[in-house]
């Protein structure tokens, strides 16, 4: 399977320039997945709640979903991205996957990071996985890196590659994380994250690139520059995700002792 980055410089609000740039990137190569960065549509510094609402979607009746799944129908491939979706009951921070036949599933951002807090509501839907081109496919958004119980609940549920839109600010973080949930779950893992830099009502925010394709032994198995727009690619072998011994005697996920954790809703 081959798994593709798009390493994106949207201009905030320009969502068909975005768009288009975006499936330009795409279009000479060829990928099973593509996976783009979050709110790769829109730029990220939305100034308040209202502009969060005024460029957000439906998912999947709206235009971006519709492009997608075109260039899926065209090029014979998923894409994961992410939106801001208008929903009945408030905006969310969301990626959606779309394929050949069109769209498959949306996740809402858990863990919202920062100002997200003041924009979107959080993801109100657990974690799942769902399958596209064979491969079990798990969605995370971001800052979802940063809580352990993202990558281990998509891993427990048989996911076999986490495909994970980011606008990561923090210097490496993100980066590092996602190698370590890769080897701790034995799981591959697709960052997709925008360079460049955006300045709305005075605050500049730095996008730290990097996007990469991590491996189920947190091996780095593609990575892109920290400052240019461009994709990358990687084969994959879902056979390795399926195997979790370390040793003969020791498993990945069967070797946890739940029994013994802090138990599910204590602080
Ligand atoms: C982030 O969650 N966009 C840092």
């Amino acid at each position: 399977m081959r798994v593709g980055l798009v390493q994106t410089d949207p201009r905030f609000g320009e969502r068909r320039r975005n768009v288009d740039d975006a499936l330009a990137l795409m279009e000479p190569q060829r990928a099973d997945l593509w996976v783009l960065p979050e709110f790769f549509a829109t730029g990220y510094q939305f100034l308040d709640s209202a502009e969060a609402a005024r460029l957000a979607e439906p998912i999947p009746e709206g235009p971006t979903t519709h492009d997608l799944a075109a260039f899926c129908r065209s090029n014979d491939c998923c894409i994961v991205a992410g939106l801001p979706e208008a929903a009945p009951d408030g905006t969310y921070n969301s990626a959606l996957l779309v394929g050949p036949d069109g769209f498959i599933a949306t996740y809402r951002k858990i863990h919202l990071f920062a100002l997200e807090k003041t924009l979107f509501r959080p993801g109100d839907r657990p974690f799942s996985v769902c399958v596209a081109r064979g491969a079990r496919v798990g969605i995370m958004i971001c800052f979802d890196h940063l809580f352990p119980e993202s990558a281990r609940s998509l891993a427990l549920l048989g996911a076999e590659l986490l495909a994970h839109p980011a606008n990561l600010v923090l210097p490496e973080i993100g980066q590092q994380t996602m190698a370590v949930r890769a080897l701790e779950n034995g799981v591959y893992a697709a960052t997709a994250n925008r360079v460049g830099t955006e300045s709305r009502a005075g605050k500049v925010l730095r996008y730290t690139g990097q996007s990469q394709i991590v491996g189920p032994r947190g091996e780095v198995l593609a990575r892109l520059s920290a400052d240019r727009v461009e994709v990358g690619i990687a084969e994959i072998d879902l056979a390795r995700a399926r195997d979790k011994s370390i040793t003969s005697h020791n498993d990945k996920l069967a070797d946890r002792r739940p029994d013994l954790y802090t138990p599910p809703g204590a602080a």
